[in-house]
C-alpha cells in the first residue's frame, strides 16, 4: 500500500480475531516504530509481545490489581477484566523507557515513544492487520506495571489489541483539517 494511502486512511479496528500476524509482518511494524523521530536518537521505547497464553497472564494481572484496589470485587468483575486481553489473538505492549540525557526531558522520549506506536500502527494497517491502541486505569496501575516487568522509570503508553480484522473495514468521511490549520 502506498504510504500516503495508509496515512490517509488508517482506522482502528476493535473486532479482531484469528490469526495474529505473522512474524515478517511484525517485524515491518517493528521496523517502522525504529523509524520515528527521535530528539537524540535514544530510543526511549520498548515493547512487549504477548501472544496465546501470555494474555491470559495479563488478565490475572488486571484482576489482581483490581483486587488490590478492591477486595469485595464482584466476580463477575474479575472475569470481566480477566477476559479484556483475549479479545485479540495478540497484544503489543508499548512502552517509555526514557534514557538519563541533558537535553532531552522526558516528556519528549514520551512523545518519540508515541510516535514509534503510531508508525507501527500504521505499518499494521498498510499490511491489512487490524489493529486499535488502548490504555485504561491498566496501564498505569503499579501491579499491572510491576508485573510486566517495568522499571520505575518506565510506562506504559498503549496495548495495542492486533489481528484479523473480524468484519468490513470502516470507511470514513474525509475529515476537513482546515479548520485546524492557520497562517500565522
Ligand atoms: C493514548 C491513547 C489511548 C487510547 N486508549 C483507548 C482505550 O483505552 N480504549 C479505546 O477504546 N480507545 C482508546 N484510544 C482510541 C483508539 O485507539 C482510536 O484511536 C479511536 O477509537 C478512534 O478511532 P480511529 O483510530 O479509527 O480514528 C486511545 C488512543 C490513544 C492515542
Amino acid at each position: 500500500m502506498n504510504v500516503l494511502t495508509a496515512l490517509h486512511n488508517r482506522v482502528s479496528v476493535s473486532r479482531l480475531t484469528e490469526p495474529a500476524p505473522a512474524q515478517s509482518a511484525l517485524d515491518n511494524m517493528f521496523k517502522a516504530a525504529m523509524r520515528a523521530p527521535d530528539h537524540g536518537l535514544l530510543r526511549p521505547w520498548r515493547f512487549l509481545v504477548l501472544r496465546g497464553s501470555a494474555r491470559d497472564r495479563l488478565g490475572d494481572l488486571f484482576a489482581q490489581a483490581a483486587l488490590n484496589d478492591e477486595p469485595d470485587l464482584p466476580p463477575a468483575k474479575l472475569d470481566k477484566l480477566r477476559s479484556k486481553p483475549l479479545r485479540a489473538p495478540m497484544i503489543i505492549v508499548g512502552i517509555c523507557s526514557p534514557r538519563d540525557h541533558p537535553k532531552v526531558p522526558v516528556f519528549e522520549q514520551q512523545l518519540a515513544a508515541g510516535a514509534a506506536i503510531n508508525n507501527l500502527l500504521i505499518a499494521a494497517y498498510a499490511q491489512d492487520i487490524g489493529a486499535i491502541w488502548r490504555t485504561g486505569p491498566m496501564a498505569t496501575h503499579p501491579t499491572v506495571c510491576r508485573g510486566l516487568g517495568l522499571s520505575a522509570q518506565e510506562s506504559v503508553l498503549a496495548f495495542i489489541y492486533l489481528g484479523t480484522p473480524d468484519g468490513p473495514p470502516r470507511v470514513l468521511k474525509e475529515e476537513d483539517f482546515h479548520p485546524f490549520v492557520q497562517d500565522w
